[in-house]
């Protein structure tokens, strides 16, 4: 590498009002400064001065003055549905797709997010929790669907070396495939220029969910599921141990409506829950996010009392293989818009290369969100199901979706299979159990699953586990 910048890179960053990004280029040694003139070469320097430029702007929601509630079917047992989702399944034709960039930072946790234990009496992390229930679909339908994990520069090392020292929780590492999501400068909200994490080195921030599309794409994962015969990709967050991963019911419905993007949906519990809401515009689906949609319309009621906009997503979808190739292909990186948020990001002072840690927003960070596809499939199906039965994510140390709450809406769930065989435990005046109580998705993926088995009787004040499907 030669001691001076090329004068092709020194126009550039000049034109663009950037050269501040060559501080401390004396400094870096040749591998340093091969890894900034790469760095570089990658950035869109025209889109993101457009991104800078839009700051002020209003994030672009659809008019929601014209937005209708949708309409969602409910996730009813139907065993024909249950057929056609399941003949999906054995004839290999779906995958599945963990988005798993984040860390546990609001956890406080460095590890990814996916390594938090959770389960209330074994401790499993997130990531087993998931495997198994993917290894489980495998058991019962004699294919295992390979799994996508989207990680990010700061999750995919440790989420390969975790789910290979745990042996891949029993998958064949030949159907575990990690993917890294892309990164996206952070720029200084005053100036527009981009940030120094240290000399030589720009700011990245993982350009947030919906970049698992063009990921999935450049990497060539959407071309190789296609030439497999995979039509269906089942996608979720890492965060949420109640997930009923591909379940059949939903493949069916997804499948007999000949959908490109099916989503479930939760109601609302409150105003104030963080999920975005799904609304029906022009024919479309369009998801609101809960910090985009103003506090009246998110307050707004119907005569019987009930939230006007109350359908909240759990970030659950099936997408068809061929729909998210058309969006990917679409204009823009990904085809998907990039969302502009106000952040503190930490920096170095390219002028005296001393730290700065500001004390309040400093920074644009640009993401990008699968659910911005939604309005682009012509042929969409909103399906209603509960938090109890499919949705507690993990967000936050304590409070609402902390540990223990997720830890308790399992046993919860696991108590009222269990009720259906007649094994009860004591319960609050809430109905949550006493004992903590965990069903391995190895023994049971859904209630019926439970028929037929020897369950053992709970002992009083003791934890209650099912773990080991060989022993029942
Ligand atoms: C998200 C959804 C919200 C939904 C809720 C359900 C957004 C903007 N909002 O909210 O509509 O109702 O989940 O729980 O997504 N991730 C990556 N890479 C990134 C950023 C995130 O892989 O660059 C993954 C995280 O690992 C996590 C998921 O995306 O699995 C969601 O991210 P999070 O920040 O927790 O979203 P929420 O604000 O909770």
């Amino acid at each position: 590498m030669n001691s001076l910048p090329s004068t092709d890179l020194v126009e550039t960053l000049k034109s663009q009002g950037q050269q501040h990004l060559l501080a401390g280029w004396e400094q870096l040694d040749p591998a340093g400064r091969q890894y900034l003139v790469d760095t570089l070469a990658g950035f869109n320097w025209a889109e993101l001065r457009g991104l800078y430029e839009k700051r002020a702007e209003p994030a672009k929601l659809p008019d929601l003055v014209d937005a209708q509630a949708p309409v969602v079917q409910l996730e009813e047992p139907d065993t024909a549905l249950d057929a056609l989702g399941s003949v999906a399944l054995q004839r290999g034709r779906v995958a599945v797709v963990l988005v798993a960039g984040g860390q546990g930072s609001r956890l406080g946790s460095d590890l990814p997010k996916g390594c938090f234990p959770i389960t209330p009496v074994t401790g499993k992390t997130l990531y087993q929790v998931h495997a198994e229930k993917v290894l489980a679909l495998g058991k019962r339908h004699g294919v295992t669907p390979p799994l996508f994990i989207m990680t990010s520069p700061a999750t995919d090392r440790p989420t390969r070396d975790f789910f290979s020292s745990h042996g891949h929780f029993g998958l064949d590492p030949d159907r575990v495939f990690y993917f890294q999501q892309g990164t996206m400068p952070a720029v200084d909200l005053a100036t527009g220029k981009l940030l120094l994490e240290a000399p030589g080195k720009p700011f990245l921030a993982p350009d947030g969910h919906g970049g698992c599309l063009s990921a999935l794409e450049n990497q060539g994962h959407l071309a190789w599921m296609q030439d497999r015969g995979i039509r269906s990709v089942f996608y979720f967050q890492v965060d949420n141990p109640l997930v009923k991963v591909a379940d059949p019911n939903f493949l069916g419905r997804h499948l007999r409506a000949e959908s490109q993007a099916s989503s479930k949906v939760v109601p609302k519990r409150s105003a104030d829950e963080k999920v975005g809401v799904f609304v029906s515009m022009a024919g479309r689906c369009h998801l609101v996010e809960y910090s985009d949609l103003p506090r009246e319309m998110a307050e707004q009621r119907l005569a019987d009392g009930s939230l006007r906009f109350a359908a909240g997503s759990p970030a659950i979808h099936l997408f068809s293989v061929d729909f998210l190739r058309r969006v990917a292909s679409g204009s823009g990186q990904g085809g998907l818009p990039f969302h502009i948020a106000r952040k503190k990001v930490p920096h170095i002072d390219p002028g005296t290369g001393e730290r700065v840690q500001p004390d309040r927003e400093n920074a644009l960070k640009f993401e990008r969100f699968i659910f911005d596809a939604l309005p682009q499939a012509e042929r969409w199906l909103l399906v209603g199901v509960t938090h109890e039965g499919e949705f507690a994510p993990l967000k936050n140390s304590a409070g609402p979706d902390s540990p223990a709450t997720v830890r308790l809406a399992q046993s919860r769930l696991a108590a009222a299979w269990l009720d259906r065989r007649n094994i009860r435990f004591p319960a609050d005046e809430r109905g949550n159990p006493l004992v903590p109580v965990e069903i391995s998705p190895l023994v049971a993926l859904g209630p019926d699953d439970l028929r037929g088995l020897q369950l053992p009787e709970p002992a009083e004040g003791k934890p209650y586990l099912l773990d080991d499907p060989d022993n029942l």
